[in-house]
């Protein structure tokens, strides 16, 4: 089965072609970076717009990549939810038009399973059951995957997403929208050992997450250090070094109680804050002591994109499910 899939949920238009027997065809990726960074974050009436623009010249383009005429598609998926309302409605609207016209069924992917079944499309994928960590902007779960579809919340962040912590302290420090790759970059600088900032909730059982207060913390260091109003250059590389080891730290901390808890031996990681290098070099650190192994996808497919909303709107189509032509998009929907 031959599925095109749209991914429209934030700020990145993705379209991509996933052929269940040769794999992926074609992949387009559109970043509306440019058009948001000016206000300091996504802001939803531009993105919806920009989506608008963009989506139906990549669609052409990944038919052309893939040397195909629309005629060759058996399906197509969309981002359903979670994600911004007016954004998800672009991508779903266009993509159940599409299927209309070209008489095929049509699928509303949930975009955390998106991001959760992008391993699957690496050379060496995980086989079930395996636990994942999912740690994106809006997002920060563990979950225990037996299947498609098979997923069992172990714990979820209780306030802000790993990822949503990273934006914010990146604004703290003074750095530009999107933060969590800008962290990193200075982070990769600065001196680890300067700062030690709290490792939040691994002093007790569970496997729940808290950010905001790592948040609280960034902002009394770097208001401590501030002279004139002003951050110097070391403070603002140490600070996001000691603020990256404390997220990651954590992470890894409950990763392995995941992992211990279930009996798995697979730990899969996934979404936009997965294609941090500290977290995978922490993370294989920690699943070699556990005699286990760690799976995750190239950068690209860690943020949004269209070729995991193809991949698991071809997994849902091939297990015989499709949305009807009332097209239905939730901003908030549990997976
Ligand atoms: O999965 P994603 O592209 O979108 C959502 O579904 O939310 O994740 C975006 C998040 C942003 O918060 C971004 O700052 C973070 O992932 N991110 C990173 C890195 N790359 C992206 N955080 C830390 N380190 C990175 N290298
Ligand atoms: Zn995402």
């Amino acid at each position: 089965m031959r599925v095109l899939g749209i991914e429209t949920s934030c700020d990145e238009t993705g379209v991509a072609i996933y052929d269940s027997e040769a794999g992926l065809l074609g992949d387009a990726l559109y970043s509306q970076v440019a058009v948001h960074a000016e206000y300091g974050g996504v802001v939803p009436e531009l993105a919806s717009r920009d989506h608008v623009r963009k989506l139906l010249p990549l669609v052409k383009e990944v038919l052309q990549q893939a040397d195909m005429q629309a005629d060759a598609i058996d399906a197509v998926a969309y981002t359903a939810g979670p994600g911004l309302i007016g954004a998800l409605m672009v991508g779903a609207s266009t993509g159940r038009a599409m299927a209309l016209a070209w008489g095929v069924p049509a699928i509303g992917v949930h975009h955390m399973e998106g991001h959760l079944l992008a391993p699957m499309l690496e050379e060496h994928p995980p086989a079930f059951p395996f636990v994942a960590l999912l740690v994106s902007g809006g997002h920060t779960q563990l979950v225990q995957v037996d299947g498609i579809g098979e997923y069992t919340l172990l714990g979820e962040s209780l306030d802000d997403a790993a990822g949503e912590a990273f934006d914010k302290a990146a604004k703290m420090i003074g750095l530009n929208y999107p933060g969590g790759p800008e962290v990193a970059r200075l982070a990769e600088q600065g001196d680890r050992s300067r700062f030690r900032f709290p490792r939040p909730m691994t002093d007790r059982p569970g496997l729940d997450f808290s950010f905001s207060g790592l948040k609280t913390f960034t902002l009394n260091t770097s208001n401590d250090l501030r002279v004139d109003g002003v951050l110097a250059e070391k403070d603002r590389c140490d600070i996001a070094a000691a603020f990256e080891d404390a997220v990651v730290d954590t992470l890894a901390i409950k990763c392995r109680r995941a992992l211990q808890q279930t009996g798995f031996k697979q730990l899969i990681i996934a979404g936009g804050v997965s294609a941090n290098q500290r977290l995978r070099e922490r993370l294989e650190e920690m699943v070699k002591k556990e005699r286990a192994a760690l799976f995750y996808a190239r950068p690209r497919f860690c943020t949004d994109n269209g070729a995991m909303i193809a991949y698991a709107g071809c997994q849902r189509l091939m297990a015989g499910q499709s949305s009807d032509l009332s097209i239905q998009c939730q901003p908030r929907w549990p997976m």
